[in-house]
């Protein structure tokens, strides 16, 4: 059975794609079985990679009852459900349609056991998209950046999926919040660290591995390249495999 994770964030600029990416890319090579999906009608996880448009889109999936089957595509060793510029329409439409929080859920269950891990990649906002995406999901990762409004940002987010689990989800958890483009020297960025650790709601599921600020992964994303094909001995190569293997680790599958 597939672990569903949604990477999610309201904020714009997070690393929530980047994430996706690098963590599906790190996965598969632990020779895990991954799909990836581009929630996002922004595309950006989908122009990470150098693909034709899908023969059935996300949206048509999650409005129209498309075939999931056919909205997938292989990326190397990776797969992808890409988003397609219309989703924007088909949300709007998704707006109309009862049970609409519960249709990516729907759509992935023929999936389920084709895949170790399916990581969804949120828009950056907590619209029906991303709570589809939170009813659909085991767990949630929360990718931010060590700064000032950190806190604001989050309190809405654990204010939403606590509703999502009383309501929608029970199985739902929290499978860490994710510093991003850290630099760990910085005393501010200590600061805001130790503060989101000690938060009581965040109940320490923070997670060891913090990805550090590196421009290969800003790069490789705009040369259709994971980090681990463009730039293997970096900073982020070393972030998200260090992720990955926490994340295995886990899910008591790796040591
Ligand atoms: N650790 C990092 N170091 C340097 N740059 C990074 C890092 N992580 C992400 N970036 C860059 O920051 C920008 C935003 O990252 P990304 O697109 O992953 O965020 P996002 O949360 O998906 O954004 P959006 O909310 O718009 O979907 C991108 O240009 C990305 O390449
Ligand atoms: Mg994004």
């Amino acid at each position: 059975m597939a672990k569903i994770i949604s990477v999610i964030n309201n904020k714009g600029g997070t690393g929530k794609t980047t994430t996706v990416l690098n963590l599906g890319a790190a996965l598969q090579r632990r020779r895990k079985k991954v799909l990836l999906i581009d929630l996002d009608s922004q595309g950006n996880l989908t122009s990470s990679f150098d693909i034709d448009a899908p023969k059935v889109s996300i949206g048509e999936v999650l409005v129209e009852g498309g075939s999931i089957q056919d909205s997938i595509q292989k990326v190397g060793k990776l797969s992808l459900i890409p988003s397609r510029s219309d989703l924007l329409d088909f949300e709007t439409r998704l707006a109309n349609e009862p049970g609409r929080e519960f249709m990516l859920r729907e759509a992935l269950e023929p999936l389920t056991s084709s895949f170790d891990y399916i990581l969804v990649d949120c828009p950056p906002s907590l619209g029906i998209l991303s709570i589809n995406s939170l009813v659909a999901a085991d767990e949630y990762i929360v990718p931010m950046q060590a700064e000032n409004f950190a806190f604001i940002g989050l309190d809405r987010i654990l204010q939403v999926t606590d509703k999502v689990r009383k309501r929608m989800n029970n199985r739902l958890t929290l499978a860490g919040i994710l510093f991003v483009k850290l630099n760990p020297r910085t005393k501010f960025c200590q600061a805001v660290v130790k503060s989101i650790a000690d938060d009581v709601r965040v109940g320490k599921k923070m997670f060891d591995t913090y990805i550090r600020q590196d421009i290969a992964l800003m790069e490789s994303a705009a040369f259709h390249k994971t980090v681990f094909d463009y730039a293997s001995k970096s900073h982020g190569s070393e972030d998200y495999a260090h992720l990955a293997k926490e994340i295995l680790k886990a899910n008591g599958q790796e040591a």
